[in-house]
């Protein structure tokens, strides 16, 4: 028996840590054993990965940054770890792995984002992870001014080198989000994000309940 691989997506601030431990412990309080995750990071190499690419003050400081390419080729070398040593054993066991963020941040911020072809993208995961794709992606969509205001709250202004690009750059990660969810149904759910935590949280059970039986 395989477990199966849940994963959050969406822009910044739109609640994706919060949803995805309402639904461990709602999976948890079922009797599953469940792992949950988040990208970059989730294995010792992975965050150390992260720490190179998010880091205000990593090697990429003084706003210069990594290049989009080998930016892209991190973001593939921490999932390939996180992938190899976390996700796939915890499946292979029959665990359900609930991740904060995975491929389609990659395909969304350094593709639609940054403007490398989705191809590539796709092709680096090929190569780091054989090309593992969650059985559900939910996609949480807030409106922008909201998910601003969400995210003053909660960083006060301390973003990370990525969160803390322009608004026209996050505005194409929100639509290239939605392409990729449109462009395949079965593998996304999206779900509204307004509202309280737990309203948001009923709609996170409702997506999942077609993976019971499957
Ligand atoms: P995180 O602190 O997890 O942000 P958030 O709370 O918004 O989810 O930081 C992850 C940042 O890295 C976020 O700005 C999105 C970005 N990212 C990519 O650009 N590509 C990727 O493949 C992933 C996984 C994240």
């Amino acid at each position: 028996m395989t477990g199966r691989f849940i994963v959050f997506e969406g822009g910044e601030g739109v609640g994706k840590s919060t949803q995805s431990r309402l639904l461990a412990d709602a999976l948890r309080a079922r009797g599953l054993e469940v792992v949950t995750t988040r990208e970059p990071g989730g294995t010792p190499g992975a965050e150390a990965i992260r720490a190179l690419l998010l880091d205000k003050d990593g090697p990429a400081k003084d706003g210069l940054g990594w290049g989009t390419r080998a930016e892209a080729l991190l973001f593939a070398a921490a999932r390939a770890d996180h992938v190899e040593t976390l996700i796939r054993p915890a499946l292979a066991r029959g665990a359900w792995v609930v991740c904060d963020r995975y491929l389609d941040s990659s395909r969304a911020y350094q593709g639609g984002g940054s403007g490398l072809e989705d191809r590539d993208i796709l092709t680096l995961h090929r190569i780091g992870s054989a090309g593992l794709l969650p059985d559900c992606t939910m996609l949480l969509s807030l409106d922008p001014a909201e998910a601003a205001a969400r995210v003053q709250k909660r960083d006060a202004g301390a973003l990370d080198r990525i969160g803390g690009r322009a608004a026209d750059y996050h505005a194409r990660v929100g639509a290239a989000f939605l392409r990729y969810a449109e462009a395949e149904p079965d593998r996304f759910a999206q779900v509204a994000a307004e509202g309280t935590p737990e309203a948001v949280h009923a709609r996170v059970l409702a997506a999942v309940d077609g993976l019971w039986s499957a």
